[in-house]
């Protein structure tokens, strides 16, 4: 059987949704108040949700405190009080949405976990916006 347990956390950080691509009309019209020029924030929530076998030695699947370690390391002190264009390595080159936000925080995280232990990303940017990442096939 497998089992998970799921760590939240949370975060303040701005961003800006803007494709040079687009022209401002689009950009407004496409990303909202999300593209303002002089971008704005957000209170992020994360969820990561580990998976795998228990140890029944432990009864755990991974030490919370360690998992907490990893997600502070690798994510809170890198995105807290930043923007994401700017100050955070792995989303300046992203358009900021909660959805590739959570694509490179799994895969931040994937790189830093144990293989195959992290099942799922969950981003909540508003309280009714929530984007997901999960390990799937592709
Ligand atoms: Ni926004």
């Amino acid at each position: 059987m497998k089992v998970s347990i799921t760590r939240k956390t949370h975060f303040t950080a701005g961003h800006r949704l803007y494709n040079p691509d687009f022209t401002d009309e689009e950009n407004v019209r496409i990303f909202g108040p999300c593209s303002n020029p002089n971008g704005h924030g957000h209170n992020y929530i994360l969820e990561v949700t580990v998976t795998g076998e228990l140890d029944p030695a432990t009864g755990m699947i991974m030490n919370l405190k360690e998992l907490k370690k990893i997600i502070n390391e690798h994510i809170i002190s890198k995105c807290d009080h930043r923007n994401f264009s700017v100050d955070v390595d792995f989303t300046m080159d992203i358009i900021p949405t909660a959805e590739n936000l959570a694509r490179r925080i799994f895969e931040v995280l994937d790189s830093k976990l144990p293989d195959g232990t992290l099942q799922r990303i969950k981003l909540f940017e508003t309280e009714n916006n929530i984007a997901i990442a999960e390990r799937g096939d592709g």
